[in-house]
C-alpha cells in the first residue's frame, strides 16, 4: 500500500473513491444527507456506508480522538479494499489525526495470508492525502510525520509477520537468520551465541530451557551505534518459538497459539529496525533468547535446580514458567556486556497478565514510578493500551525457595504476572535497577478477533509504544 501527500485540494486529486470522516452535527449539513440516510446512515460511531454512484465512502465518528480516527480508518481501509477500487483519496485532519490515519492505513490492511495457497490481493494499491501547502511549513510537518509514521507502522507489519510464521518456519535458528539478514539491510552489528558460546558463557538455565528441543537455542545480539549517541538503551525480548510448556506440559487448548511465544523477541528486531530506519541519536541493543520449549528424555524438569549467569540458583517447579528462565540468562548477559542508561524486557510471560488486565493491555512493572509513568504516557500517545502492576515486598516472599536462591513458580495462585516480574528482578543489577521497566505482552501481542487496528495474528505491541517513548528520549523529553 502507497501512502501518499498531494499539495492539492482534495477535489482535484484523481483517485477512484473518496473518503471522508462526518461527525453527526457535520452530517446534518452534508450535501449527500437524504441519500446517507436512506442507504440508512446516521454517522453513529464506526458506521460505514459507500454511495458507488457518487464514488463516496463514508464514515461516522462520534468524537474527534486519534484512537477513534485510528479504528475508524481501519474499518474504512478493510472496506474499501473489499471492493475493486485502486485508489482512495481523504483530507489529512489535521497533524495529530494524521498520524493515526496513516496507522490505521497501513496496520489495518495487513492481513496474515503467507500461508494461503491463493492469497487474495487487494486491488486498493494508493492512499492519497490532501493538503493545500500555502506557506510551505505546514507541509514538511506533514511530510515528516508522514516519514516517521510508515517506518514505525511497517516495523510493526514486519514484527507481526514474524510472530504469524509457524514453529516450523521460525525456529531459533530462523530468528538468527532474520536477524542476520536485518543486520545486513539496515547497517546493524549483529552477534549470534550457538550452545557453545552459552555454554561459554554460563548460561545454564537458557540452555535447560532448549535442551529437549531438536531446535537448539541461539543468542542474538543487535546494535546500532550512531556517530554521537545521547543515551544508550537495552532491550531484551523473549523468543520462545515454541512454548509446549516441556514436561509441565500444557493442555491441547492452551498450547494453540503458542508460536506467538516469541512475539517480545520479533518485537525488539522490530525497534530496532525502526530506530535505524529513523535514524536516531541512541544507541540500541536488542538481544533475543530464541529458545523452544519441548518435551523428550533429556528435558529439563521440575525439582531441577539450575544456575543463571549471575550466579543465583534457580529450583524449577513447573517447565511451563520457562521464559523467565531465559530472561534471567538474557538479562544477565546484555548487562555484563553493554553499560546502558536503561533496560527494557518484552516478554509474553504470563496468562495471569491477561487476567489482570484484559487481553489487549501490556503490563508495566518495575521499581520506578516515574519511568513507569512516562511509559504510560508513551503508551497512550502511540495508540497502544498499558496498565501498571504494583509490586510489594509481600508478592516478593511468593518465590522464595528452601532448597534455591529463587523459585520459577509463585507459591500462591494470585497475581502471577507481578511475581514473574519479580523473579526477573533477582537478576538486574543493583545500579539498573531504577533503570529497568518489564513489558508483559502476553494478552497483547497476539489476537485471533479483530479489534482496533488488528486483524487476526500478530499484533506488533510494544513498536509503536517503545518508538513513542524513543522519539521523546531524543527529543529530551524524557
Ligand atoms: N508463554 C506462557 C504465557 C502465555 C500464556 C502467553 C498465554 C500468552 C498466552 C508462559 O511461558 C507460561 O506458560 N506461563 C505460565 C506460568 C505458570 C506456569 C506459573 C502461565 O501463565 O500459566
Ligand atoms: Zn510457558
Ligand atoms: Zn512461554
Amino acid at each position: 500500500m502507497t501512502v501518499k501527500l498531494v499539495n492539492q485540494p482534495l477535489a482535484s486529486i484523481n483517485a477512484d473513491l473518496t473518503l471522508e470522516f462526518i461527525t453527526p452535527q457535520e452530517f446534518l449539513r452534508h450535501p449527500q444527507k437524504e441519500i446517507l440516510l436512506m442507504a440508512g446512515f446516521k454517522a453513529e460511531e464506526e458506521q460505514i456506508c459507500t454511495l458507488h454512484e457518487q464514488r463516496l465512502l463514508v464514515c461516522g465518528i462520534n468524537d474527534l480522538s486519534d484512537e477513534l480516527f485510528r479504528s475508524t480508518m481501519t474499518k474504512a481501509i478493510t472496506s474499501a479494499m473489499s471492493y475493486g477500487y485502486k485508489s482512495l483519496k481523504l483530507s489529512n485532519y489535521g497533524e495529530t489525526h494524521f498520524k493515526a490515519l496513516i496507522e490505521g492505513v497501513i496496520l489495518g490492511s495487513h492481513r496474515c495470508d503467507e500461508y494461503k495457497s491463493e492469497p487474495k490481493p487487494s486491488t486498493l494499491t494508493e492512499v492519497l492525502f490532501s493538503h493545500e501547502d500555502t506557506n510551505g511549513s505546514a507541509g514538511s510537518n506533514l511530510e515528516k510525520i508522514l516519514h516517521q509514521t510508515l517506518i514505525i507502522a511497517k516495523a510493526t507489519n514486519f514484527v507481526r509477520d514474524l510472530v504469524n510464521q509457524t514453529p516450523y518456519d521460525m525456529t531459533p535458528q530462523g530468528m538468527a537468520v532474520t536477524a542476520e539478514s536485518l543486520a545486513k539491510s539496515n547497517n546493524l552489528k549483529c552477534t549470534i551465541l550457538d550452545v557453545n558460546g552459552l555454554m561459554d558463557e554460563k548460561m545454564e538455565a537458557m540452555m535447560a530451557v532448549g535442551r529437549a528441543s531438536i531446535n537448539p537455542p541461539r543468542l542474538i545480539h543487535l546494535s546500532y551505534k550512531p556517530k554521537n549517541p545521547k543515551k544508550t538503551i537495552t532491550l531484551v525480548g523473549k523468543g520462545l518459538t515454541y512454548d509446549s510448556g516441556g514436561l509441565s506440559l500444557k493442555a491441547a487448548a492452551s498450547m494453540v497459539t503458542m508460536k506467538m511465544d516469541k512475539a517480545g523477541g520479533c518485537a525488539v528486531m522490530g525497534i530496532i529496525k525502526a530506530v535505524s530506519e529513523l535514524g536516531l541519536d541512541i544507541e540500541v541493543h536488542a538481544f533475543v533468547g530464541a529458545v523452544e520449549n519441548m518435551i523428550g528424555g533429556n528435558a529439563y524438569k521440575p525439582d531441577d535446580i539450575l544456575r543463571a549467569k549471575n550466579g543465583k540458583t534457580i529450583e524449577v517447579r513447573n517447565t511451563d514458567a520457562e521464559g523467565r528462565l531465559v530472561l534471567a540468562d538474557v538479562l544477565g548477559y546484555a548487562q555484563e556486556k553493554i553499560k546502558s542508561d536503561y533496560i527494557f524486557d518484552y516478554a509474553t510471560l504470563t496468562g495471569a497478565c491477561m487476567v489482570a488486565l484484559g487481553p489487549y493491555t501490556t503490563g508495566v512493572m518495575g521499581h520506578n514510578e516515574e519511568l513507569k509513568q512516562s511509559w504510560l504516557i508513551a503508551a497512550q500517545d502511540s495508540g497502544e493500551y498499558c496498565g501498571s502492576l504494583p509490586f510489594n515486598r509481600h508478592l516478593k516472599k511468593l518465590i522464595k525457595s528452601e532448597i534455591a536462591d529463587v523459585c520459577n513458580v509463585s507459591s500462591k495462585p494470585y497475581g502471577g504476572a507481578i511475581t514473574a516480574a519479580l523473579f526477573l528482578d533477582n537478576f538486574i543489577d543493583e545500579n539498573m535497577k531504577d533503570k529497568w521497566v518489564h513489558f508483559d505482552i502476553a494478552g497483547s501481542a497476539y489476537t485471533e478477533s479483530a479489534w482496533d487496528v488488528h486483524t487476526y495474528g500478530g499484533t506488533g505491541a510494544g513498536v509503536r509504544m517503545t518508538l513513542e517513548w524513543l522519539l521523546k528520549l531524543q527529543q529530551g523529553l524524557q
